[in-house]
């Protein structure tokens, strides 16, 4: 570990030590009691969220990534489907696409907020296609309200990667409400985030629910006959539930979702109005978004200097969800839709990450400002 940033992406570690006796608390009788407790503890997590994101079901898993493969899964996706999603995103969108067999369509986003273009996504349905999978990139809400129109007219599922939008809302409802299946990631580094891997998929649907619980516990059949002295395996399924520790972590954390949420708009606020008079581009949203702040995602023509100059000034800029997919190796063979990204190309070579966690201060923020406004005076491009 080098010297710490002066403004890093996470104080997470000083949130949980100033919780350290609720966490304490809330770790202690699984470590030392019944460890079926974890489980008990898995369904209160899974019970809370529901309610916190207004959704009939959660299902508690191991991490983003296994989630959309599951969420796919339950949804009916497999070998010759296609999947509509975008580029800028983690390998964990397209790779949970190719993993059920399927294969992902590349759409462009919007230059405003960098989510699915809803108005490009209808040119690239094909016999094939099952699913969309919008990302709700940096925080900002995909425009699923819309998307779910065009989904319905072609009997389409919609799977919402949240991993970075938990606490944001859209048309006056939390994120995911849109969609058939949303995915909420829990990793470090995320509005919510647990001590090491976790997810949430949340849905509505019965069938989509029975399948997840199906999938994520190992296939067997959940009202089978105990009494027969085994459990009937109906499907052959995965072990991937949220393990007991992180979902104690999760629920002692859950409560404070709101206020952190609202203390990473405040920052994102202060960011947008220090920032009007430079160069740099800031994210535009809908008026009916409201986005979580993962990160604030800046625009601007001198991408690498500008990282690395903040970086040395003690600001942990990162670069976020660039190159675009495609351009992995694990790709060369050629992704649908690829050579027909304009924007998600322009804004790979443009966004800069600006740190956002709740425990800024308004110095801090002000530093942050300040600094970014003085480099981008000094570079060109
Ligand atoms: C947009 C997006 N989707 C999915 C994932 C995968 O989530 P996890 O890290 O929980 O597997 C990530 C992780 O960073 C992500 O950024």
């Amino acid at each position: 570990m080098g010297v710490p940033f002066r403004v890093p992406r996470s104080r997470a570690n000083e949130t949980h030590f100033r919780m350290r006796a609720e966490i304490s608390a809330a770790l202690e009788p699984i470590l030392f009691g019944d460890y079926r407790h974890s489980y008990e503890i898995r369904a209160q997590l899974e019970a809370a969220f529901a309610r916190e994101v207004g959704a009939r079901y959660a299902v508690a898993v191991h991490s983003g990534t296994i989630g959309l493969f599951l969420a796919l899964r339950a949804c009916g996706i497999g070998a010759g489907d296609e999947v509509i999603s975008v580029a800028n995103s983690d390998i964990s969108t397209t790779g949970a696409i190719s993993q059920c067999g399927a294969r992902p369509v590349l759409c462009d986003v919007l230059e405003d907020d960098y989510t699915m273009n809803p108005a490009l996504v209808e040119a690239l349905i094909t016999a094939k296609t099952r699913a969309l999978l919008p990302v709700d990139l940096h925080g900002h809400p995909a425009n699923v309200k819309a998307l779910r129109t065009i989904a319905d007219k072609h009997q389409l599922k919609i799977i919402e990667d949240a991993a970075l939008a938990t606490g944001a809302r859209d048309h006056g409802a939390p994120v995911g409400s849109f969609a058939d299946v949303t995915m909420f990631s829990f990793a470090p580094f995320k509005p919510l985030g647990s001590a090491g891997n976790g997810a949430m998929l949340v849905t509505n649907d019965d069938g989509i629910h029975a399948e997840l619980r199906l999938l994520t516990g190992y296939g067997y059949d959940p009202a089978g006959d105990i009494t027969l002295g085994y459990q009937n395996y109906v499907a052959e399924g995965y072990n991937v539930p949220l393990d007991g520790l992180q979902a104690a972590l999760l629920l002692v954390k859950l409560p404070k979702l709101r206020a952190w949420t609202a203390q990473r708009r405040a920052i994102a606020a202060a960011l947008e109005e220090g920032l009007a008079d430079t160069r740099a581009l800031t994210p535009r949203f809908r008026p009916e978004a409201e986005p979580t702040f993962r990160s604030y995602a800046i625009r601007v023509n001198c991408q690498a200097a500008l990282h690395r100059e903040l970086r040395e000034a003690g600001i942990e800029a990162v670069i976020h969800y660039a190159p675009p997919i495609y351009h992995y190796t694990v790709y060369a063979a050629g992704l649908p839709g690829a050579d027909n990204l304009p924007v998600t190309d322009m804004l790979a070579r443009q966004i800069v990450n600006l740190p956002v966690t709740p425990e800024l201060t308004a110095d801090e923020v002000n530093y942050m400002t300040e600094t970014t406004a003085k480099l981008l005076q000094g570079l060109q491009g």
